[in-house]
């Protein structure tokens, strides 16, 4: 049987904290007086917690010591975890568990591959931590994405090349490292923001078994 490994990104793909983080740097940048949109928030998606604190600084051409940078890290991260304080399977993204469910079935394997430090609680909080073979999240990388690493060894992990892998991804930094790794890239979001995405879908619902067969079944060279 065909197989293919299959990586997801978790905020933004498999559960809707992408708001979470928004909210939550959106609560530092008005401290410190930095005008932070929802445009603003897209170069965010995907991107380290560093990084981000970085970014948003730089929107405001803030300049600040490392001992403010790191209150501020903690910070944010303690408001987006009260955020997550209730979090349950309510709140995988429509069509999620579905497309799960059939990869199972097919006997493909399923990795995860995010940025984030905080996604083996999410796993479990939302019960979906059985489904994963492999796990590679912002522990385990020093390199974020556009950077492929994260991406590279969950496929390492699952024991496939990149050729043989697909990876889901919301962000643009994402589908970046997803296509610099070689794999296939599908953004699961708005098809302008992801264009760089070999396919873009909504959401998982717009996901139909025939497109995850046609995908397992395609011939990599
Ligand atoms: C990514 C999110 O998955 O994880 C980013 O898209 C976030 O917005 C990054 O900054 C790091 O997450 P965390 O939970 O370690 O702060
Ligand atoms: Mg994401």
């Amino acid at each position: 049987m065909a197989k293919k490994a299959f990586i997801f990104d978790l905020d933004g793909v498999i559960v809707d904290t992408a708001k979470y983080h928004y909210l939550a740097w959106k609560k530092i940048a008005d401290t410190l007086g930095i005008n932070f949109t929802h445009e603003h928030n897209e170069l965010l998606k995907g991107v380290s917690r560093v990084r981000s604190l970085d970014i948003i600084l730089d929107l405001g051409k803030f300049d600040a010591s490392q001992e403010d940078k790191d209150k501020w890290l903690v910070q944010k991260n303690e408001e987006y975890l009260s955020y997550l304080v209730d979090m349950d399977e309510s709140e995988i993204l429509p069509g999620v568990f579905p497309i799960l469910k059939y990869l199972k079935e097919k006997q493909q394997p399923i990795a995860l591959g995010s940025a984030s430090k905080n996604a083996r609680p999410i796993l479990e909080k939302t019960g979906i931590m059985s489904y994963f073979d492999a796990i590679v999240d912002g522990n385990d990388v020093s390199n974020a994405k556009p950077d492929p690493e994260v991406f590279l060894i969950a496929a390492q992990k699952l024991g496939f090349t990149p050729e043989e892998s697909i990876v889901f991804e919301d962000s643009i930094a994402g589908v970046q490292a997803a296509n610099i790794a070689k794999m296939l890239s599908i953004g699961i979001g708005d098809d302008t923001t992801l264009h760089e995405a070999k396919y873009v879908f909504q959401d998982f619902t717009h996901i139909d078994t025939h497109f995850i067969d046609t995908i397992i079944n395609k011939r990599v060279n």
